[in-house]
């Protein structure tokens, strides 16, 4: 686990927009692994930079989302379809047809699982996966005393997410209480992956990844056992270590 420590989120963004740009550099057909949430979002802002200055070429690009909400179709502006639309992919040549994520309104959520996982590999596994953490250690909508061998499946969020991802939702109410995830396990299996956390809030969550053992309480410490996994925090996030 390399650890890279830089001064704030700005610093944090650039940096971690510079190793999707290196992937895309060195492999311009590679398959990203992306994730929503407020972390990720000043990453995206620099990867439109970098695009606008025809710095970077999302042309063969293939993408695969970590989760949606179930329940949420992709016009309902809280679904992550939604976000991932607002932040990345209605800016950039990206095409289209090469997007991933997890069809929240799916009728056979089971298939939709497994054809999830099965179009992952079809597509050669992913590359280099970007992730968030949650408070309590969650990697995807993978919560506490999570299972490592689950693949993409349904997952029950955390009353702690729940309160965390009310920001985005008139009302907490509103907040789905299911969702389609990735597995650990479909993560772990990802060539390359760059976990961010920025702000005070993660300090304690960022101390407890790097300094406690394994275990399925915080989901995010199997990442030790993965042989090519890059943490950038800012210093805020770091202020625990
Ligand atoms: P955040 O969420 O980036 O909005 O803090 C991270 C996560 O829950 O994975």
């Amino acid at each position: 686990m390399e650890l890279i420590i830089v001064k704030d989120y700005a610093a944090l963004s650039q940096r971690a927009a510079n190793l999707i740009q290196a992937q895309l550099t060195w492999n311009p057909q590679s398959v990203l692994g992306l994730a929503t949430g407020s972390t990720p979002v000043g990453m995206y802002d620099a990867l439109v930079k970098m695009y606008q200055d025809k710095a970077i070429d999302f042309s063969q690009v293939t993408t695969f989302n970590l989760d949606e909400y179930l329940g949420l179709g992709q016009d309902n502006p809280q679904s992550y379809y939604a976000f991932m639309h607002e932040h990345l992919f209605k800016h950039i040549n990206v095409n289209k047809e090469k997007i991933h994520i997890p069809n929240g309104l799916s009728e056979d959520i089971q298939s939709e699982c497994l054809a999830y996982e099965k179009s992952i590999q079809l597509h050669g596994g992913i590359d280099l996966q970007v992730l968030g953490i949650g408070h309590n250690g969650h990697i995807g909508f993978n919560e506490p005393n999570v299972e490592f061998e689950a693949k993409t499946h349904v997952v029950s969020l955390d009353q702690e997410t729940i309160e965390a991802n009310k920001r985005f939702f008139d009302s907490i109410e509103d907040v789905p209480k299911k969702a389609i995830s990735m597995g650990i396990k479909t993560i772990m299996k990802s060539k390359r992956i760059v976990l961010l956390a920025s702000g005070e809030g993660k300090a304690d969550i960022i101390a407890k990844l790097v300094k406690d053992e394994i275990s399925p309480n915080v989901p995010a410490s199997v990442l030790h056992l993965h042989e090519n996994v890059v943490i950038i925090v800012d210093e805020a996030a770091a202020s625990k270590l």
